[in-house]
């Protein structure tokens, strides 16, 4: 049987990075494995597609940001993505086609439809079977993001990309609300981790 395909998508600072900590175990002790992997990257080509539009000050065309992130996510799902679910293993991917709709089209004002194009060609038929959407107002995911480390390209964007990049979510959660499940990350850590298991639980067992 094919496996599942389960995402993690958020604003920066949204805490997915943090939860993605313990839900790999989460699963390994209910029998199940993960691929666990991230876009951007996933392979060598991902990851250094990855150094190139993350470690930089410079903004590109958002055109040509779009184009890297598909690029990078053609690879990863013939490498990784697509044999794994084949051969029947789960994959737990740390951001995916989302993002870029909130980012690229959200964020950076990237007309949507052509998102839209990029997806049906890159990926025909293949979605998230399941998504995490980790949601804070963008004032709390910038504090967080300031407060542990040097921002990277899109974390040094202001609080304006922000409020786009999180309609940008909100925008795709209306429009696949059985898969994409919003998760209030304004609660406690505990609290979150609670939520999001019993989401899992009646998702995925
Ligand atoms: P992130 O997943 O938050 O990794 P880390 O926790 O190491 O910072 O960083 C990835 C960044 O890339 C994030 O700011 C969102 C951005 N991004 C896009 O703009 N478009 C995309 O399609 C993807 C996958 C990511």
């Amino acid at each position: 049987m094919r496996g599942r395909f389960i995402t993690l998508e958020g604003m920066d600072g949204a805490g997915k990075s943090s939860h993605l900590s313990w839900i790999p175990d989460f699963f390994a002790s209910r029998g199940i494995k993960l691929c666990v992997t991230r876009e951007p990257g996933g392979t060598p080509l991902g990851e250094a597609l990855r150094q190139m539009l993350l470690n930089t000050t410079q903004k590109s065309h958002p055109d040509t940001e779009a184009l890297l992130m598909f690029a990078a996510r053609r690879e990863h799902i013939a490498q990784v993505i697509e044999p794994a679910l084949s051969s029947g293993q789960w994959v737990l991917c740390d951001r995916f086609t989302d993002a870029t709709f909130a980012y690229q089209a959200g964020g950076s004002g990237l007309d949507w439809g052509r998102i839209e194009q990029l997806e049906a060609w890159v990926q025909g038929e293949l979605q998230p079977h399941l998504t995490l959407y980790f949601d804070v107002p963008s004032q709390v995911g910038k504090q967080r993001t300031q407060s542990v480390r040097e921002p990277d390209r899109f974390e040094s964007e202001g609080m304006a990309f922000f409020d786009r990049v999180r309609a940008g979510y909100l925008k795709r959660l209306k429009q696949f609300p059985h898969r994409m499940h919003l998760i209030d990350s304004t609660q406690s850590y505990e609290d979150v981790k609670v939520m999001v298991e019993s989401i899992i639980l009646s998702n995925c067992f």
